[in-house]
């Protein structure tokens, strides 16, 4: 359609069926396999609303979504198609790594390329819409949300997000294969007070504005179609009620001109946060705040024709939102075509193909991270492992358990590569054995909405430890895969406490007693405490939450097929006690030199204020040297250029990628700024004895930051540079803006 005959459309529309358009029903009003990602309650047959409801979410498959489209449209009074809604997180049937551990991969590329083959399988099932990528800035492992972000640096998450909605919509998403992309938790929802979820945000505007917006702005720049309102309050004000952050900051500065959706229940949830007095209220604020589309809620559609009939809301601010939605509809070309892709048969070829599977595998190699790998005696180091030996692969995680995020709401476990089957194609039978070890969970493990419990989980556990242990002593080295059980990160799963459950650290502390030649294998959606584990183990590898492809990638590695390139985009803690925690924190008067007993300084009297394992750190089965970095000058002006080079080189004996990265410090600033920033990274692949040169060039506009007056920009100045391995390697280098 025209954007004038849309005008048409939308005149021509009553006042109800406008409303209708900016009402989300939960998919279960149009099937009853819908995926529940909330409190959903279904309408009773036969209300208005579900011939009016503008859009479903929870709902997907090519046949079902024609067979609910084609009814709907009959009954819609304009024959407007409804748009299908869905978390596709990080894929489809092909479920990819988790955006934590995609981040680690600092392969933006690749990124975009799990996106582009989500939104394929996505959009063969008849979804147009999904709500991804997350770019809240995820700084406090107690937040079971971390698994959803890209982690802790503002920079690289924006760049992780404009991956993702490039991928997601193309250059034009009423292309074949193309989605809508949402921008979600808009604003600040990763910096939840004490990791809880749904509450609230305590920050100042200039920090807001400095870090926590930054990557939202990158995907806004990269065309979002939609932004997500975020369910926490604002120093006080909900998010979904804020027309200053939703208007004033989304829209005329970030230059956002899409739909805006609540999530799921959010317009309704201000009265549980105090702001509003009923639900009739909460509507008004929301629409007034600029909510275009309410998820879930149902306070659109219960009242606001009531508020128009009453003058308490323009409906011209109806019609802008509507023609909103009108347009997206539009550009996803479902007035012409409202099935869009849905496609059996592409489901059929396209759902867990073979290219699929190999770019799941890809990212699964370049996303683990190598935290540890021990001389180990003569043979050199433990990993990658040695054909020559026996080898025992023990844990819950061998096999049984699901290596994909509690956000895959399509898709089966079945699908995906165990450990076991991996291992079975990569070894003969008889260099290899098994024993799961122990349950994976402690007994009564409250999880989102449930509850683990085994009556015979004590004597089971004991038989599985026996099991082990004899298993264990027939090996040469123990490869032992632990880790958070799937649903102990994402939505609703704060914790405050971050060790493996205390049967897993059981089982590594009686397995290290018969044989100390541990390789663990950790899965997790967020840091977790691993110095027990670091204690106990010869080698690390964290592989975060692998996906269908999970198997095959880990095996890749430990064979040594690949070498691990994965670099940490969160701090893991020594403990609980010190989140939240990043690199890039300001510093202090009183900073406290490493070691340093002196009194009255910044420190814990009884931990490190470091982390276990910084921000950007990874390790290689190479040997990568990088030197110290040369500046083609040190004092530059609006407008010049500084050129940073270091020298990468392979001293060691296998192929490896290693991620240079580039941080800069403003010494001295109008607004204090953090110790160090990232500013730039390169992936760099080298063959044994090969050597690259590697260049940054800084401008002044990488210099730029919220300053003390509220402007935004540079200021004249020292600065220091580092260019190393991780966020605390590189020797400093000065150089001066003018
Ligand atoms: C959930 C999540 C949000 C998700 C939405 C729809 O509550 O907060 O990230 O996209 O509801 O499932």
């Amino acid at each position: 359609m025209t954007e004038r005959e849309l005008r048409i459309l939308l005149n021509d529309m009553s006042l109800e069926e406008k409303v209708g358009q900016m009402v989300q029903l939960p998919g279960q009003n149009y099937g009853s396999f819908a995926a529940v990602t909330g409190k959903a309650e279904k309408k009773e047959d036969g209300q208005p609303i579900l011939d009016q409801a503008g859009s479903t979410l929870g709902i997907y498959g090519a046949e079902k979504l024609k067979k609910i489209q084609k009814a709907y449209m009959e009954k819609q009074p304009h024959h407007i198609p409804l748009m299908f809604m869905l978390d596709v997180i990080h894929g489809y049937e092909t479920a990819f790594q988790c955006p934590l551990g995609m981040g680690a991969s600092f392969d933006p590329e690749l990124v975009k390329k799990c996106a582009e083959i989500a939104a394929k399988e996505a959009a063969a099932g008849g979804i147009h819409v999904t709500f991804s990528p997350m770019a809240d800035l995820a700084r406090d492992a107690r937040w079971g949300r971390v698994m959803e972000s890209t982690g802790e640096d503002p920079w690289l998450n924006g760049k992780m997000a404009a991956a993702m909605v490039e991928g997601f919509q193309g250059e034009n998403r009423k292309q074949t294969g193309k989605v809508s992309s949402c921008v979600k938790h808009f604003a600040a929802y990763g910096a939840a007070t004490a990791g809880l979820d749904y509450t609230n945000v305590e920050l100042s505007e200039h920090t807001l504005r400095e870090y926590y917006l930054k990557a939202y702005q990158e995907g806004i720049h990269a065309g979002c179609d939609m932004v997500m309102t975020s369910f926490n309050t604002w120093n006080g004000v909900p998010s979904t009620g804020n027309p200053w952050l939703m208007k004033e900051v989304l829209r005329k500065e970030m230059g956002f001109d899409g739909i805006v959706i609540s999530d799921w229940g959010a317009v309704g949830e201000m009265v549980n946060h105090g702001f509003c007095e009923d639900r009739k209220e909460a509507a008004e604020r929301a629409l007034k705040a600029g909510v275009d589309i309410d998820m879930c809620s149902d306070c659109y559609a219960d009242y606001l024709v009531d508020l128009v009939r009453e003058g308490v809301i323009d409906e011209k601010e109806i019609d802008e939102a509507v023609y909103r939605i009108l347009l997206l509809k539009n550009e996803l070309g479902l007035f012409e075509n409202p099935y869009k892709d849905a496609d059996e048969q592409r489901e059929k070829e396209l759902f867990l193909c073979e290219g699929h599977r190999r770019t799941a595998r890809e990212m699964v190699q370049k996303s683990a991270v190598l935290l540890k790998n021990e001389e180990d005696g003569k043979a050199g180091k433990l990993l990658p492992l040695n054909p020559a030996e026996k080898i025992a692969f023990i844990g819950p995680y061998i096999e049984g358990e699901d290596m994909r995020s509690s956000w895959v709401v399509t898709g089966s476990a079945k699908n995906s590569v165990s450990i076991c089957q991996a291992a079975k194609e990569a070894f003969r039978d008889d260099q290899i054995c098994f024993a799961k070890g122990c349950t994976l969970l402690d007994n009564d493990t409250l999880l989102n909405g449930s509850e683990y419990h085994s009556d015979s989980w004590e004597e089971d556990n004991d038989r599985l430890l026996c099991e082990a242990i004899q298993t264990a002593k027939q090996a040469d080295v123990v490869v032992l895969c632990l880790g958070e059980q799937n649903h102990q990160s994402g939505e609703a799963t704060s914790r405050t406490h971050l060790t493996l459950p205390k049967i897993q650290r059981t089982l590594l502390s009686e397995i290290s007693k018969v044989n100390p030649r541990i390789v663990t294998v950790i899965f997790s959606g967020r840091p977790l405490e691993l110095s027990e584990v670091e204690t106990h183990s010869k080698a690390m590898l964290e592989v975060w939450m692998p996906g269908t492809e999970g198997g095959h990638g880990i095996m890749d590695l430990l064979t040594g097929v690949c070498s691990p390139s994965g670099k940490l985009t969160m701090s893991f803690p020594y403990t609980v006690g010190q989140e939240p925690m990043s690199y890039s924190q300001l510093t202090s008067g009183r900073p406290c030199p490493k070691g340093s007993k002196a009194p009255f300084l910044t420190r814990y009297l009884d931990c490190s204020t470091a982390p276990l394992y910084p921000f950007g750190y990874g390790l290689s089965y190479t040997d990568f040297s990088i030197s110290e970095p040369t500046l083609d000058r040190t004092e530059m002006q609006a407008g010049e250029t500084i050129v940073a080079s270091v020298t990468v080189a392979n001293g060691g004996k296998r192929t490896g990628c290693e991620v240079v990265q580039l941080y800069i410090q403003d010494v001295a600033a109008s607004c204090v700024r953090p110790v160090k920033e990232l500013k730039g990274f390169r992936r760099v692949e080298l063959a044994p004895g090969e050597a690259q040169r590697v260049t940054f060039s800084i401008s002044e506009e990488m210099l730029r930051f919220h300053r003390g007056d509220g402007s935004f920009g540079s200021e004249p100045g020292k600065f220091r540079l580092w260019i190393g391995n991780s966020s605390e390697d590189g020797e400093a280098r000065e150089f001066f803006l003018y």
